[in-house]
């Protein structure tokens, strides 16, 4: 009896992570945008056969894949943080900076119902937000001195305001259900408060999925020696920090998607074991990981900011053929490596 509360304690809180270093920067959205060259930009981790084009899983099974789990040919994206230099010539006043670490955390996995679907994809947070008001408190959207008092007055979704000892870190949460015909999401809720939502938490024709977290540290102690107090000089290429959000698109192994609701160690955390190897191996590719796109569009800034002003003059392209998700054939995808 004992045992098995203290295992139904772990499972509430099974999850698992896999760090993914970065990939690239690029001015592309292949959910978003796609077949444009046309996004703000954007901060890549995982499968580079991701490109402007991407929509199924076994496109990124093609490619190599930063991520650490050798199972995972996920893509993952971000809006680019910039350091802004308004003292220094237009043109090079917006430095990107690179993630020191991104993290995915799959996490409520004993309360998941479904693996992610074969090419399922997903976008969170509002790259249009200017304010907290513009917000779904669900996104969970928090940045913050990892490691420091949390600063009492300050909004969650606002940058820290004084100089952080070690990392700026950032969390977003995506939501935990979905119709694995449609993709359409929504976050879970308890019924008792929400009407319209079902025991598994989620409206009708919703499966609970793992909720995916990711959490993202910049290390600025290089970039801001002398650290800031107030605003710090910093921006994403949506706008200010508000506009924080975050896609995937789902490329793991059906036997790691798999593995994540049916870890046989049943334990609180755990590494996804799969064909590919465990945990935290690393990618089996023998090439580095790079751009599968270096012809097309741009990793700069000032020349992403003209490709966007270029976007209604390309007005002909806005309806790509090249999505139509629900015609693909769902074959398990394979892979080279
Ligand atoms: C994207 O799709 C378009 C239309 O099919 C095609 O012309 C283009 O070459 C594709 N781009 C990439 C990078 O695959
Ligand atoms: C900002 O740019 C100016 C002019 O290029 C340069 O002198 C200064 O060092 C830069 N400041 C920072 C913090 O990078
Ligand atoms: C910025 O770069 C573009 C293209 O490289 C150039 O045409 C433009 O003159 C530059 N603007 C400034 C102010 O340097
Ligand atoms: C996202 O932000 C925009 C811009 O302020 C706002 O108009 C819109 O309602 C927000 N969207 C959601 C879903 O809250």
């Amino acid at each position: 009896m004992l045992l098995s509360l203290i295992l139904t304690a772990g499972l509430a809180r099974a999850y698992t992570v896999t760090k993914v270093d970065f990939l690239m920067f690029k001015n592309i959205d292949p959910i978003v945008f796609p077949g444009q060259y046309v996004s703000h930009m954007h901060s890549f981790f995982g499968s580079d056969a991701v490109n402007v084009n991407t929509s199924t899983s076994a496109e990124l099974r093609e490619g190599c894949s930063t991520a650490r789990n050798p199972n995972d040919f996920s893509v993952y994206w971000v809006p680019t943080l910039f350091h802004v230099n308004t003292s220094a010539p237009a043109n090079q006043t917006h430095t990107p900076i690179k993630p020191m670490r991104f993290s995915a955390y799959y996490e409520l996995l004993n309360e998941a119902e479904i693996p992610f679907p074969e090419d399922f994809q997903v976008v969170a947070g509002n790259a249009s937000a200017t304010s907290s008001s513009d917000l779904n408190s669900d996104n969970g959207i928090t940045w913050f001195c990892e490691g420091d008092e949390s600063e009492e007055t300050k909004e969650k979704a606002a940058f820290p305001t004084k100089t952080c000892s070690t990392h700026l870190q950032t969390l977003l949460l995506f939501p935990d259900c979905a119709n694995p015909e449609t993709f359409e999401t929504a976050y879970s809720k308890n019924p008792n408060s929400f009407p319209g939502y079902n025991e598994n938490r989620c409206p009708d024709g919703m499966y609970r999925i793992p909720k995916l977290r990711f959490s993202i540290r910049y290390d600025l102690r290089d970039i801001l020696p002398d650290g800031w107090d107030g605003a710090p000089p910093l921006e994403l290429a949506c706008g200010n920090e508000f506009c924080s959000h975050g896609d995937f698109i789902n490329g793991w192994l059906p036997e790691a998607a798999e593995y994540m609701l049916e870890d046989p160690t049943k334990a609180e955390y755990f590494q996804i074991k799969a064909p590919l190897g465990d945990g935290d191996q690393g990618s089996a590719c023998t090439r580095v990981a790079a751009d599968s796109d270096p012809e097309h569009g741009t990793s700069d800034y000032a020349e992403s900011l003209r490709m966007m002003a270029g976007k209604s003059t390309n007005a002909s392209n806005a309806t790509s053929p090249a999505k139509c998700k629900r015609g693909h054939h769902h074959g398990h995808g394979h892979w080279r490596h």
